[in-house]
């Protein structure tokens, strides 16, 4: 194993000669201004694994000297180990975060664990020079918690597993069809009646087969400002996903007056069971506006970040065929059908963020039917989307299912524990390329970055999520932060030689990933590959 198996790989790193800085009682931290959460952080995650004080101290006396250099991009940062010890400069607070997640990766695997294995060892970083910037500024990762509830506590490890890899926005997709999972002071039912449902359908949407069992869960909303601040201390900003007007069958069972009434009775629509598209989507009116508008009033005051994301995907337009609301409200606005009126809704709510300085981001279907004026797009559906939206002037963060959707499998045949969707490899995630060739070189500005997404239909715990998430993410995290070449020119060897001791960081941190060889070394054996299992669902 070698300390420098950096990942993701910085732009520059040095060997500086054989020796090694080590990390004694008198080792303290000296925090520039602006540096001081990051000081903390070390203090508190290093502190713990290696049982050392790391006390602050001025900047003459300090060991580890933490600084901002405005020479540098905001998250670029210079990181230097000598004889005299560490000296970490990042271009803003967070550039210094970032130097300190590579400084943990120079200390040993052994450094991702939360305690000492034995007491007293000697805990060294070797001299070294290593200057790095990230390619794109949005180095995103969504986690669906409304298919299936992520308790608090897993949340707050999945943002330090983000951090240790270097990304840094967190997508809460917050609200669907099979449960709400924020709490909304002004409407008590969205999470008293719709954060649980009754039973879940078992494997994909062509399953016959439920599991009985109630799930749900929320976070209130002090929940909320803990993770927000969690995030923000380590430099991820958390862009909450509220999806509208489709995937909303869990408000609509809180408040049926959400729904269209007078095509179906609402009332009786429980918080969904099953998955897919679903037809009950919100109705275009008044009183849906408001609605609306309360919910994103609290959520601002809860989330600081500039974006706030309004999903716009997956949303039947056969309900407002038939309402004749929705066709009076077709008529009155001057629209030409059902598509412009999505576009209606989603354009109201990109200006009513707007107004309070904030900026709407949404799937890509939020183009059908024209794009709203300020709206930025996830394009998932393949690259098609975030590409015409790059050409008209639009912001983009790419997402294409085909590449970035991490609950896909991750190998052929049945043996994977998730085996929906395409089929993508850690090597073919290594050689995901955001930024397509369609694009100019000033249209491919308006690509903010990358995204990989977990939506957890069928990952029912964190065990899965893990799973299903490593090790792809790292190699995700690589192409987000590296100044990688094109596709076919990426050094796969080196990045595997690279993650043989990434995978022992993960076992430190105790992340239950994929294991290089496959789940089930035993069900490979000639004959039972792709046996099926009687009873089990369909694989989509
Ligand atoms: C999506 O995957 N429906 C955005």
């Amino acid at each position: 194993m070698d300390l420098l198996d950096l990942i993701p790989a910085p732009r520059h790193v040095s060997s500086d000669g054989d020796g090694s800085y080590v990390l004694d009682s008198g080792t303290g931290i000296s925090a520039g201004a602006g540096t001081e959460p990051t000081a903390r952080w070390l203090r508190g995650t290093l502190g713990a694994v290696t049982e050392l004080p790391l006390p602050p101290q001025t900047e003459g006396a300090a060991a580890i000297r933490l600084a901002i250099d405005p020479s540098l991009g905001a998250e670029s940062y210079r990181l230097r180990v000598t004889e005299t010890g560490v000296d970490l400069a990042g271009g803003g607070a967070a550039g210094v975060f970032w130097g300190a997640q590579t400084l943990r990766q120079l200390l040993g695997p052994d450094a991702f664990r939360r305690a000492p294995l034995t007491a007293g060892r000697q805990w060294a970083v070797p001299y070294v020079t290593v200057e790095d910037s990230p390619r794109f500024g949005w180095r995103g990762a969504m986690l669906d918690v409304a298919r299936h509830f992520m308790p608090k506590d897993g949340v707050l490890r999945f943002i330090d597993l983000l951090a240790a890899h270097k990304l840094n926005v967190f997508h809460f997709h917050l609200s669907d069809d099979q449960g709400w999972r924020v709490e909304i002071k002004r409407y008590p039912k969205l999470t008293q009646d719709a954060s649980w449902r009754t039973r879940t359908k078992w494997g994909h949407r062509a399953s016959e087969l439920w599991d009985d069992k109630p799930h749900g869960g929320f976070y209130t909303q002090d929940d909320i400002r803990e993770i927000v601040a969690y995030a923000h201390a380590r430099h991820i900003a958390v862009v909450p996903e509220i999806d509208l007007p489709g995937h909303s069958q869990a408000a609509i069972h809180a408040y049926p007056e959400l729904g269209n009434t007078d095509v179906i009775d609402t009332s009786s629509l429980p918080v969904w069971d099953t998955w897919g598209i679903n037809p009950n989507v919100l109705a275009p009116t008044d009183t849906t506006l408001r609605f609306y508008e309360g919910v994103f009033e609290e959520l601002l005051d809860l989330f600081p970040s500039t974006f706030i994301h309004v999903g716009g995907d997956e949303c039947p337009k056969d309900q407002w065929r038939q309402s004749p609301t929705a066709q009076a409200r077709i008529k009155e606005l001057g629209l030409k059908d059902e598509d412009e009126l999505q576009s209606w809704f989603i354009r109201h709510f990109d200006t009513w963020l707007s107004e309070r300085g904030r900026r709407l981001i949404g799937w890509d279907e939020i183009l059908e039917g024209g794009l709203a004026p300020g709206a930025a797009v996830s394009s998932w559906r393949g690259y098609g989307g975030g590409i015409t939206a790059a050409k008209a002037g639009h912001d983009v963060v790419m997402c294409p299912e085909q590449q970035v959707y991490l609950d896909h499998r991750q190998a052929p045949g049945d043996d994977e524990p998730v085996p929906i969707g395409f089929v993508r490899t850690l090597e073919d995630v290594y050689r995901f390329e955001p930024v397509p060739p369609q694009l100019t070189e000033a249209e491919a500005r308006h690509v903010l970055g990358t995204q990989a997404n977990l939506w957890t239909e069928v990952m029912e715990n964190q065990q899965r999520v893990d799973y299903q998430a490593f090790p792809r993410l790292a190699a995700f995290c690589e192409v987000a932060w590296s100044e990688l070449p094109a596709p076919a020119e990426r050094d796969y060897a080196d990045f595997e030689r690279r993650m043989a001791s990434h995978f022992r960081r993960l076992d430190a941190l105790g992340v239950g990933y994929r294991p290089p060889s496959g789940p089930l070394p035993w069900q490979r054996r000639p004959g039972v590959l792709g046996r099926p299992i009687e009873g089990a669902p369909p694989n989509v």
